[in-house]
């Protein structure tokens, strides 16, 4: 791609986001197979107004998610659209209406105005509420929160089991993983490695619709299971702590209470994976650098080179011991013990 496709194509990311946004909304992925189906019965299956149906089904064939037939009056879906499905096994359905979603987008507007004043208080700014907060009293954003966390961690999950393919754990008898959303994570490691029980230490919401997480799909309540808790307040023993994607909603003041808490409750041999997008060095571009700017508008946290995070843990009473990183480097394990 040349310099100016490059600076093209960037320019005009969001229209092609906010397209996928809409095709997700109206439910097109969902109701699209490989066969093909007539514009007419699409619109009125889907109950939509059938010439604007033909424009944005267009747009997404344009864009490689559906194909669209010679004369334009037949559509099915393509392997990229399958990604988009609520059912696929990656799906990115989640993460796509969480990010585009309206809260998320109004967020970014503040982002010019943040860099100038160093106040970081978009969400807040914009909900008078933190992002916590706001989902607790809106069950439809916490409902697409919830669900992208698990969208999200369809892909984080793979990382993470092969980060730690070769990691010991024969020692580990009980896990602890603060807030751990819907039990993603939780519940493949505990299928993986059967000796495991746990606990998912969670904010009420998450709790009280336990339905939905993934250790009731997966049949795994009985050995991992859900506690109410604030983890700034109080976290139970356990020999080894996992956070994924926790660390960094917080600035590092935070960070070092959520981890001196845990150390409270830390016995000599209990151990602690952080789990983030870890950001690399001045010349290497990485997913994290943009996440960053997401954190920047949506909570009070940031994406963390590793001495960042080295440097919390020793300020909060761990030792970083080793970061466990799968092949793609998207994320890493940062692993600390009892210093
Ligand atoms: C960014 S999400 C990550 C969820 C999950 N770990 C994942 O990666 O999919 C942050 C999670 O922290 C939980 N959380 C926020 N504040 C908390 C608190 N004070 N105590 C316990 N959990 C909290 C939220 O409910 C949410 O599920």
């Amino acid at each position: 791609m040349s310099e100016f496709d490059k600076t093209m194509d960037i320019i005009f990311g969001r229209w092609k986001s906010q397209i996928l946004y809409t095709g997700a909304k109206i439910g097109i992925f969902d109701y699209l197979t490989t066969n093909p189906k007539e514009i007419d019965q699409i619109s009125q299956d889907l109950n939509l107004d059938k010439t604007m149906t033909y424009r944005i089904l267009r747009s997404l064939a344009s864009l490689g998610f559906l194909k669209e037939d010679m004369n334009g009056h037949k559509f099915s879906i393509t392997t990229l659209g399958e990604l988009l499905k609520k059912d696929h096994p990656q799906t990115l359905q989640g993460v796509l209406l969480l990010e585009e979603g309206p809260e998320h987008y109004q967020i970014w507007k503040h982002l010019p105005r943040m860099i100038k004043d160093g106040q970081q208080n978009a969400f807040l700014s914009e909900y008078g509420a933190n992002i916590f907060e706001y989902a607790a009293k809106n069950s439809e954003y916490s409902k697409v929160f919830n669900d992208a966390m698990s969208s999200y961690s369809a892909m984080h999950t793979t990382m993470v089991l092969e980060a730690l393919n070769d990691y010991d754990f024969s020692s580990v008898k009980h896990i602890c993983e603060i807030g751990g959303g819907q039990g993603h994570l939780s519940s493949y490691l505990h299928s993986k490695y059967n000796h495991l029980t746990g606990t998912i230490l969670e904010l009420e919401p998450i709790v009280n619709n336990q339905d939905s997480s993934w250790p009731h799909k997966m049949g795994l309540q009985e050995r991992c299971k859900y506690i109410k808790g604030n983890m700034f307040e109080q976290v139970p023993s356990s020999d080894l702590y996992m956070m994924k994607m926790i660390l960094h909603d917080w600035n590092d003041d935070e960070c070092i209470r959520i981890l001196s808490n845990i150390h409270k409750s830390a016995h000599d041999r209990s151990r602690v994976f952080i789990i983030e997008h870890i950001v690399p060095d001045a010349t290497t571009p990485h997913f994290s650098k943009l996440f960053d700017i997401h954190m920047m508008c949506a909570t009070t946290g940031r994406e963390r080179t590793i001495e960042e995070y080295q440097s919390i843990l020793t300020q909060s009473g761990w030792k970083h011991v080793q970061t466990h990183y799968p092949k793609s480097k998207m994320i890493g394990v940062i692993e600390g013990n009892i210093a």
